[in-house]
């Protein structure tokens, strides 16, 4: 099997829920950040606004918040870093998948530096008033034609999660569905 440091970094990863009461050096959130600064996105329009959230005050209260729309919600209060992944969509309509590439590669360049991460979606669909989305964006002064994606609390894993995958061949089809 060809293997390489970034297929065991993809194949290694695991959401991290649970984070030590440490803090997160600064040259690593850094590195963390730009990873998903690097992300692509659609027309190459480069939409993300990252704010990241260190007052434990304003942690307390995305916390409280986020309970109402997702259920593993105490990251965000317990992790020393939340970080929140806003797109500013460039007129199309791809914030969701753009939210998620940029979370995506920041969770995997966490993993490489030994720190843990996990996303917790805040966007609504309806982009409605009142909504978590909306209020969430309040709190952090985001203005109102920003799309706020998702939360992404960062920290020093304090578990490690062995979970696999189904088997490879039971989800790759070739050229047909079914496998016969
Ligand atoms: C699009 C997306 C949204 C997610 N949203 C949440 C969420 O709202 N709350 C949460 O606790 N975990 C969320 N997660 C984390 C998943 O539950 C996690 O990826 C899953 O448990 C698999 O973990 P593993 O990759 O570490 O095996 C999300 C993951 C993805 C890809």
């Amino acid at each position: 099997m060809i293997d390489n440091e970034v297929l065991k970094a993809i194949r290694e990863r695991r959401m991290v829920f649970k984070f030590k009461d440490e803090p997160v050096e600064d040259e690593k959130l850094n590195a963390v950040l730009q990873a998903g600064y690097w992300s692509e996105s659609f027309g190459d329009c480069e939409p993300w606004q990252f704010v990241v959230i260190e007052d434990q005050k304003l942690k307390k209260e995305l916390y409280e918040l986020t309970k109402r729309v997702t259920i593993y919600t105490a990251g965000i209060k317990n992790a020393p870093i939340t970080v929140a992944i806003a797109i500013t969509g460039c007129g199309t309509s791809h914030y969701i998948e753009e939210g998620a590439v940029a979370a995506h590669n920041m969770a995997l360049a966490a993993h490489s530096l030994d720190l843990g991460a996990y996303w917790l979606d805040v966007y609504d669909l309806e982009n409605k008033k009142g909504s978590v989305e909306s209020e969430a964006k309040k709190m952090l002064g985001l203005p109102e034609d920003i799309r706020l994606t998702y939360l992404l609390p960062l920290g020093i894993p304090d578990q490690k999660r062995e979970e696999t995958r189904a088997k490879l061949d039971d989800v790759v089809h070739y050229n047909k569905f079914g496998n016969e």
